[in-house]
């Protein structure tokens, strides 16, 4: 199995392309930061994958995700899965953004980079009858405070996705769309705060939350059986039920949760 994983430099995607490692995938490993992912590649290496390649991309720039496909079939030969989970987050709330850019980027990156890779993509997975994946988040489901351009991203992800899910029927390639919770990776210290920079500190009690090799063998179990989506923690699956008889309640409790950063039920 040929698994390409974008942001596969640290985070659930590196976690997730060593999990993959330890069941013979053959893996390309896409990121901008080439260092990172050469050591992501040397632990596949050691975990048990049967051929890594790295690809230096950036998932906002279409001509690389075109780069990061050919370079797929150029060492493999073929292409079985695509993982759309390349990221970027901010917090801030919507009026105190200096400059309205932040949100264009972050649309870029999230939305318009898998819909680059997948374009790319799809003649092959067609080929091989694959699979894609979408890594969105509960903010693809939910409004968060504090995440508007991110919440809009995922949300964009998760329209795209659905929608070329019915284009696809019949076609033998599935899609699978995967909705965490907060999971403790640096996505937070490098979230974009209202003045465009890193914030640095995350907010959140990263101890709390869930462990990014629990998140990856959740994506990994997907994987295996193709499932079309995945609402990642109980209090996920509940708000969105929930959101059906009390949407207002349920924006109080992102509010809340938010409030009181630190709270490990929160949603990114
Ligand atoms: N952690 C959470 O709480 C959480 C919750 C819900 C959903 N998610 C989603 O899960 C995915 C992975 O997040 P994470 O927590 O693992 O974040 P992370 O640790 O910050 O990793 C993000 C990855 O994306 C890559 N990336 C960022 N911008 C990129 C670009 N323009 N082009 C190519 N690669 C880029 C980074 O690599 P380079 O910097 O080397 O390019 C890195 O490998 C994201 O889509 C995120 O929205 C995360």
């Amino acid at each position: 199995m040929v698994v390409v994983i974008t942001g596969a430099s640290k985070g659930i995607g590196a976690e997730l392309a060593r999990q993959l490692s330890a069941k013979g995938a053959k893996l390309v490993l896409a990121a901008r930061h080439e260092p990172d992912l050469a050591t992501v590649a040397d632990e596949c290496r050691q975990a048990g994958a049967t051929g890594v390649i790295t690809v230096r991309c950036d998932v906002s720039v279409e001509h690389d995700c075109q780069t990061l496909v050919t370079g797929a079939l150029l060492a493999f030969g073929r292409l079985d899965v695509l993982v759309n989970n390349a990221g970027a987050t901010m917090w801030a709330r919507f009026e105190d953004i200096e400059d309205v850019e932040v949100l264009a980027r972050i649309m870029q990156v999230n939305y318009m980079g898998a819909v680059y890779c997948t374009r790319h993509a799809l003649p092959h997975l067609r080929a091989s009858g694959g699979l894609v994946v979408g890594i969105s988040s509960l903010a693809g489901k939910v409004g968060v405070p504090t995440r508007t351009g991110y919440s809009a991203s995922k949300h964009a992800m998760t329209g795209f996705f659905d929608s070329l899910r019915i284009e696809l029927g019949g076609s033998g390639v599935d899609v699978t769309m995967i909705f965490p919770g907060f999971v403790s990776t640096g996505i937070r210290e490098n979230a974009t705060g209202p003045d465009g920079k890193p914030i640095l500190v995350s907010p959140v009690k990263e101890g709390e939350v869930m462990k990014v090799e629990d998140c990856a063998a959740r994506i990994v179990k997907a994987i295996e059986r193709r499932e079309r989506e995945v609402v990642m923690t109980a209090r996920g699956k509940m708000g969105l039920w929930l959101r059906l008889l009390a949407p207002g309640l349920v924006d109080r409790i992102a509010r809340r949760a938010v409030e009181k950063a630190g709270s490990p039920q929160g949603q990114d």
